[in-house]
């Protein structure tokens, strides 16, 4: 039995670290979850849509978080001009990442609408910034769409984007279905996808009713969380760690109507051990969370990201906070729920970052 794994430092390809008191709760926990690299999502309020928003929330991160190299993105907006696109590859910005709700703006047709996109997608392709997609299409019980299929349907799309750029890098993040699964697989090298520690975990019976547990897109059957299970087991290089943890305030989760997001950051690492060794996985653990996002990305050469090691123990009683404080000094911001709040999840990280 394995009871000690150590491993160099996790790399989080798709985090929402947030702005304000949440920013600066959320920010240093990257690193006590064993993960020194993260790829900032730019949904704040309001969205990060040029290069000099990214750069100065790059900063302010930064500062919360030194030992952290965090990639930046954009949030994709009929704003966005290809001038832009090349002043962000020259700044360093990583990739572009398009919402679903964005991409109907104009258009009672969501999926039609990418095309209107395609002068940006090329110049993304032409500067080599990754296209990260929210894989769902908008509910509409006229079509029969809904929470459960929003993610199949978009599928198609992701199909059309990737055969018109070839070269365009494409990650389908936070997969939750088997059709997801097989269609990434299906489609070239240009096309990857991140994988989320609680889709590992979840099924649809665990978020109905269970506020905590309810995020977008949200977890699936059964054999959805297995095709997950396998394609990590299997070490398919394309797929890789993107937590998705996505912080709220206890009160919008636990409100008349859920805010989606699960918060994972603080333990991803523990989070992760527990869940492969639950499948039998461990021996796929580091390639999963430390090694393949990063060669998808192409960072694996690059100087600067020297990889510092983590000692995780197995041990009996490793109990999740029950919350987490938003601010120290101001308890009328409430506090964060953790997934798996509570719980013992039998691993804990012991050194970290050496
Ligand atoms: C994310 C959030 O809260 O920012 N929520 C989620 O359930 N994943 C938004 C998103 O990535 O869809
Ligand atoms: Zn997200």
């Amino acid at each position: 039995m394995t009871t000690s794994i150590t491993l160099p430092s996790a790399c989080d390809f798709h985090v929402h670290l947030r702005q304000g008191d949440m920013m600066r709760m959320v920010t240093p926990k990257v690193e006590e979850g064993g993960v020194s690299l993260a790829y900032i999502m730019p949904n704040l309020q309001p969205p990060i849509k040029n290069t000099e928003q990214a750069l100065a929330y790059k900063s302010e991160l930064e500062a919360l978080a030194p030992n952290v190299t965090f990639l930046m993105t954009l949030y994709l907006s009929p704003e966005l001009t290809v001038e832009e696109v090349r002043k962000a590859s020259q700044a360093g910005i990583a990739g572009v990442k398009s919402y679903p709700r964005g991409v109907t703006t104009n258009s009672d047709n969501g999926i039609e609408n990418y095309e209107i996109y395609y002068p940006i997608f090329q110049a993304m392709e032409e500067e080599g910034l990754v296209l990260n997609l929210h894989g769902e299409i908008p509910s509409d019980a006229q079509k029969d769409i809904c929470v459960m299929n929003a993610e199949e349907k978009f599928l198609p799309q992701l199909e059309k984007i990737a055969t018109a750029f070839p070269n365009l890098k494409i990650v389908l993040e936070h997969a939750t279905s088997q059709a997801a699964v097989e269609m990434v697989k299906r489609l070239g090298d240009n096309v990857g996808c991140s994988i989320t520690v609680h889709h590992l975990q979840l099924i649809v019976d665990d978020w109905a009713g269970q506020a905590h547990h309810f995020c977008k897109p949200v977890a699936k059957f059964p054999h959805d969380r297995d095709a997950l299970r396998d394609v990590v087991k299997a070490g398919h290089p394309r797929f890789f760690l993107g937590t998705d943890s996505a912080p709220h305030p206890i009160a919008t989760k636990e409100g008349p109507r859920s805010n989606a997001g699960v918060f994972t950051t603080p333990l991803v690492l523990p989070y992760l051990a527990k869940i492969f060794e639950e499948i039998d996985a461990l021996d796929k653990l580091e390639d999963f969370a430390c090694h393949f996002g990063k060669k998808f990305y192409g960072l694996s050469q690059k100087p600067g990201f020297v990889d510092k090691k983590v000692t995780l123990v197995k041990e009996s009683n490793v109990a999740v906070p029950q919350h987490y404080e938003i601010s120290a000094t101001n308890a009328d911001l409430g506090v964060v729920v953790p997934f798996y709040a509570n719980r013992d999840i039998g691993w804990k990280i012991v050194s970290n970052f050496v």
